[in-house]
């Protein structure tokens, strides 16, 4: 990982497990228009909310992932899962101990999660409940927070209170990522979010781009809180 996005495929151009020709291929054809749908149905009544207008890629999803050891990882928090792009991977490649649950703020999302995923703890609730879930679960940090959240269309308080959220739940050896998209990394509230991560974190990592996502986007990957106050 770099300081800055890097403009070249590199490591993330694995092949999916799912691109295969064969009657599977056409289910995961047929899956990914469903999910595509039901996304764009919820972005038309809650665009700020929803922030893009398709779901994340598989390329991107491996790069959310990438490098975290999710197998032994205690506890993983995803927030703003959707339609479950990250979920997916992420509960395939957990271990058996290790609790992991879901907090989206979309009803509609939420019961199409339940159905998809029906072992994944998936609660309505916004990000900024993180420590009360924790809480509920017996545990006290998270070792990985993986966040889908739209922030460039968040107000300027809800990332703050979300972004407390997860600084002070995050295990002293935590990880936390999440993403932006390339086309407004130079809009002020892409700014303002970059600057608010390097407040909070000791080191903030970026991702090569993924070119293979609508729109294109790369990862951020922060560690080592500096800040809690966001
Ligand atoms: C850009 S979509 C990403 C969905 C999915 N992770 C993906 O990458 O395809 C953002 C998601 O965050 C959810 N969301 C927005 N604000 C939230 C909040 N405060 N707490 C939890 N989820 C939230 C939205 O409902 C939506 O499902």
């Amino acid at each position: 990982m770099n300081k800055s996005p890097r403009v070249r495929g590199g490591p993330l151009r694995l092949r999916d497990e799912n691109q295969s020709d064969g009657p599977g291929f056409f289910r995961h054809l047929e899956r990914d228009f469903k999910e595509r749908v039901e996304f764009f149905r919820v972005f038309i009544r809650e665009p700020t909310h929803v922030g893009a207008l398709s779901p994340s890629s598989r390329s991107l999803a491996r790069a959310m992932i990438h490098g975290l050891a999710l197998k032994t990882a205690d506890t993983v928090v995803e927030i703003g899962p959707g339609t479950g792009a990250f979920t997916r991977f992420i509960l395939k490649r957990i271990g058996e101990q290790t609790t992991f649950f879901a907090l989206e703020l979309n009803e509609a999302y939420v019961h199409s999660l339940r159905m998809r995923f029906p072992e994944l703890i998936v609660y309505l609730d916004s990000a900024e409940a993180i420590p009360q879930y924790l809480n509920r679960h017996g545990k006290q940090a998270a070792k990985y927070i993986i966040s889908g959240l739209p922030w460039a269309t968040l107000d300027a308080s809800i990332q703050e209170r979300i972004m407390h959220a997860i600084v002070t739940s995050l295990a002293p050896a935590g990880v936390f990522t999440t993403f932006a998209y390339i086309h407004a990394l130079w809009m002020p509230a892409a700014r303002r979010f970059r600057r608010r991560l390097e407040r909070c974190f000791e080191r903030v990592e970026t991702s090569p781009v993924v070119w293979n996502n609508l729109p294109p986007a790369f990862v951020y990957r922060c560690s080592q809180v500096r800040h809690t106050n966001p």
